[in-house]
């Protein structure tokens, strides 16, 4: 058995759901277990169990039938440690403190948490505590720098593009304009891709504020040129240039005034505009839920085994990631902080406008 400096270490899941979660725990724990020896304390419902000391040790058994399966075996929350004033035990200890407490008591070498921007600076701030951690990149927004790609995005990419395809039927039939909300609040790689998998025919993400002069002129020139439906795919962080200019405030502001989700409103202002019959879906958490597509099944596995590799070699403060089709391990001080957000020259921006997408700015 090759040599591992760590002993034994602790793993969670945190931030929302998504496909491959348990793939990659499985990758984390079969390497480390039957390769390198080591131990394997599960917390439940991601940093809320590290505070609340909900730990138990993981036996290879449990890794068995998981590769598949949606969710999270261990549970996930949204808890941010470092934000929760409310939190406080018996003898008034902070949720930071009984953190490195249970760490200590389960004899953690090293903490792995697989989560998305919020789980890894969580996990840069533990480091700058003291404990030795590693970060696995998971989200469906595709949202975190310093990696090319994350586990769940392909799974959500696949139901989205699924979704608009069916979309087309009653698109076509009705002759109608059908609006998909997909998630994304900050960036909007899943709506660009999707929409261009899908053929979408307004694609709208938070990078570029939309007029809705452009998507009505995109739309009746559609109609005039005998296209009779067309598909709007809108990013749930998508906003108007108008709203652009607006102060957080206010933005925010107006926001809670508005009547429904985004793709309500761009749904209304498009019939405004132009009188063309529309209609909306949102697709919410199905994009998140259920079997990882086979490429973040490997993508999870192949992430899941290096985090085991750094764990063996003490390579700790770094998240796993995949670049031009390495994986390699980043400082999570450069992932902390920070959200990958579509550049606004990034080429699949021009293979979209190439095949006549509106992009609505
Ligand atoms: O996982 C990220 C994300 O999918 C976002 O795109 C979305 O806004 C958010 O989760 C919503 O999740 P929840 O309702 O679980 O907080």
């Amino acid at each position: 058995m090759p040599k591992s400096v760590t002993r034994t270490f602790g793993i969670l899941t945190s931030g929302g759901d998504a496909p491959g979660l348990n793939a990659a725990i499985r990758g984390v724990a079969r390497a480390a277990i039957d390769v390198y020896g080591m131990r394997v304390i599960g917390f439940e419902h991601g940093y809320r169990g590290l505070i609340e000391n909900r730990a138990r040790e993981l036996h290879p058994a449990e890794f068995s039938g998981i590769l598949a399966r949606g969710g999270t075996i261990l549970g996930t929350s949204r808890e941010k440690p470092f934000k929760d004033k409310e939190w406080s035990s018996p003898d008034g200890r902070g949720a930071v403190d009984m953190i490195k407490e249970n760490y200590r008591l389960n004899g953690l070498d090293c903490l792995v948490v697989l989560g998305g921007n919020g789980t890894n600076t969580t996990a840069h701030l533990l480091a700058e505590e003291g404990l030795n951690v590693i970060g696995l990149p998971k989200t469906i927004d595709n949202d975190i720098v310093e990696t090319d790609i994350t586990f769940g995005f392909h799974t959500a990419l696949t139901v989205a593009t699924d979704a608009i395809d069916r979309l087309h039927s009653t698109a076509s039939s009705h002759n109608r304009v059908m609006v998909i909300e997909l998630m994304g609040h900050k960036a909007g790689w899943l709506a660009l891709y999707s929409g261009i998998a899908g053929g979408g025919d307004v694609v709208l993400i938070p990078e570029i504020p939309y007029s809705i002069e452009n998507i009505a002129r995109h739309l009746e020139d559609r109609a005039r040129s005998g296209k009779t439906f067309s598909i709007v795919v809108v990013a749930e962080g998508a906003l108007s240039v108008e709203e652009a200019r607006l102060e957080r405030k206010a933005f925010k502001k107006q926001r809670e005034q508005m009547t429904g989700s985004i793709g309500y409103r761009v749904a209304r202002e498009i019939e405004g505009a132009t009188g063309l019959e529309s209609r909306v879906t949102v697709l919410g958490y199905l994009q998140r839920g259920g079997t990882p597509v086979a490429y973040d099944r490997v993508l999870a596995s192949q992430f899941g085994t290096a985090a085991a590799e750094m764990l063996a070699s003490g390579d700790y403060g770094k998240m796993v990631a995949l670049r031009d089709n390495r994986v390699i391990g980043v400082p999570l001080e450069k992932v902390a902080n920070r959200v990958k957000t579509v550049p606004i020259d990034h080429r699949m921006l021009v293979t979209a406008r190439d095949v006549g997408t509106c992009l609505g700015g």
